[in-house]
């Protein structure tokens, strides 16, 4: 297997970006990308995107073709990818797998998703179809709901607090203060988590993530043309993906996810790493208990105790483990299908020591994105 490296990243703002058609902002991140790893269009030998659901979002499928057509591309090989919010994640492996098999030197991964334009009802009832229709949709269930179903047990079986899940709000809240990309750019404190609107208890507004426009791309290379084009190129060394019950209800337990523990183990095990080895980490927080669930999960604390952990600041950006520098999802936003890859964005920034003010002292960083509330998980491990 060759060795792959990621030798440019791009991202957009993110937020409610009225100016910006959904192929704007794919074009604007990957041209970022591509200047930024010093290629021309014509060396890439494929194209992966994520994207979650163009078509109940924008009205737009074929996706592809769309994006390489606007970014002036034709006729590269384009796929899109689709796992609910891991679809950027899957885009990553995809791309992973094409340069390690030999088959490109050269492939760009993208993620965009444009979610404003249509109400947050709209937008509920899209995000939910990553959900089980028969057995959780048509029953009235929507993505807080589920993760406030996995919140009450993991509070009921752990002692985890309202507080301690208001507390990964307040952290990610203050790490994207310092990200000039991310959504919201304002500290809030665990008092002001616990007094906004609640959404479905225990969530409040302040427990979720918004809704996001935004996209992210990145260039992936063999070590061979990285060595070529880059002097600070950061290598992907592990991959893991897996899939778990899609349905809550199926599950053996609500209070961890299973689909984590076993991509991480994947990953961990390719890179020959384990999560003492972890310096920097973005994990997929797209409910405070999610953030919880992925650190647990990934083996930085142990199971049911990463409220406290968080609490205590250990994941704090000046912590053992700063988990979400650049935000999270929750502050930083979270264009669905885009996160997977803006994940690996932030982490190669922080291994090239180009993350500016939130920037940590780090040689290894992880990734880690969400299919749904569960279904899907893909890590991936990064080392300078
Ligand atoms: N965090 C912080 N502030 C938020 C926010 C969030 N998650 N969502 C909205 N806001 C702010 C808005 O900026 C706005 O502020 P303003 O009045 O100063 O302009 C205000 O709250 C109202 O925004 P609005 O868009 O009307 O909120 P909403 O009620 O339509 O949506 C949620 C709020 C929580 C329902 C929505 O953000 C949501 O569905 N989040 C979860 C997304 C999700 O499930 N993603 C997939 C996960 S698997």
């Amino acid at each position: 297997m060759n060795r792959v490296a990621v030798i440019g990243v791009g991202l957009t703002k993110f937020g409610e970006l009225w100016d910006l058609s959904f192929s704007d902002l794919f074009v604007e991140a990957g041209s970022d990308a591509i200047i930024d790893a010093g290629i021309d269009g014509k060396d890439i030998g494929s194209m992966y995107v994520g994207n979650m659901s163009g078509g109940r979002f924008v009205n737009q499928e074929h996706i592809a073709s769309l994006i390489a057509d606007h970014a002036g591309l034709n006729p590269i090989p384009g796929t899109r990818i689709e796992a609910a919010c891991a679809s950027g994640g899957l885009a990553v492996r995809q791309g992973v797998m094409a340069v390690a098999s030999g088959m490109h030197d050269v492939v760009v991964v993208g993620g965009a998703e444009k979610m404003t334009d249509i109400t947050s009802e709209k937008v509920t009832q899209t995000l939910v179809t990553a959900a089980d229709q028969e057995w959780e949709a048509f029953l009235g269930m929507t993505f807080p709901g589920l993760y406030a179903m996995m919140a009450r047990r993991h509070m009921y079986e752990f002692g985890t607090t309202r507080e301690h899940l208001a507390q990964v709000s307040v952290k990610n809240h203050a790490n994207a203060k310092n990200n000039p990309n991310a959504q919201f750019r304002f500290d809030i404190s665990v008092e002001k988590v616990l007094s906004s609107a609640m959404v479905a208890d225990p969530l409040t507004l302040l427990d979720c993530s918004p809704i996001t426009d935004g996209a992210a791309c990145i260039v992936l290379a063999s070590e061979k043309k990285a060595r070529e084009l880059n002097d600070s190129p950061v290598y992907i060394t592990g991959a893991g993906q897996s899939t778990s019950t899609i349905s809550l209800h199926d599950r053996e337990r609500l209070s961890v996810s299973d689909a984590t523990i076993n991509a991480g183990k994947m990953a961990y095990k390719m890179a020959g790493k384990t999560p003492k080895d972890i310096d920097v980490a973005e994990v997929h927080d797209c409910f405070t208990i999610a953030e919880l669930l992925a650190i647990e999960g990934l083996g930085f604390c142990d199971i049911g105790s990463g409220g406290k952990f968080t609490q205590d600041g250990r994941s704090a950006i000046d912590g053992e483990i700063p988990v979400n520098t650049s935000g999270g999802l929750k502050a930083k936003g979270h264009p669905v299908g885009a996160t997977g890859v803006a994940q690996v964005v932030e982490v190669a920034l922080q291994l090239r020591g180009k993350a500016d003010k939130r920037q940590v002292d780090c040689e290894v960083g992880l990734t880690h994105n969400v299919g749904g509330s569960g279904g899907t998980a893909a890590v991936h491990i990064l080392e300078a």
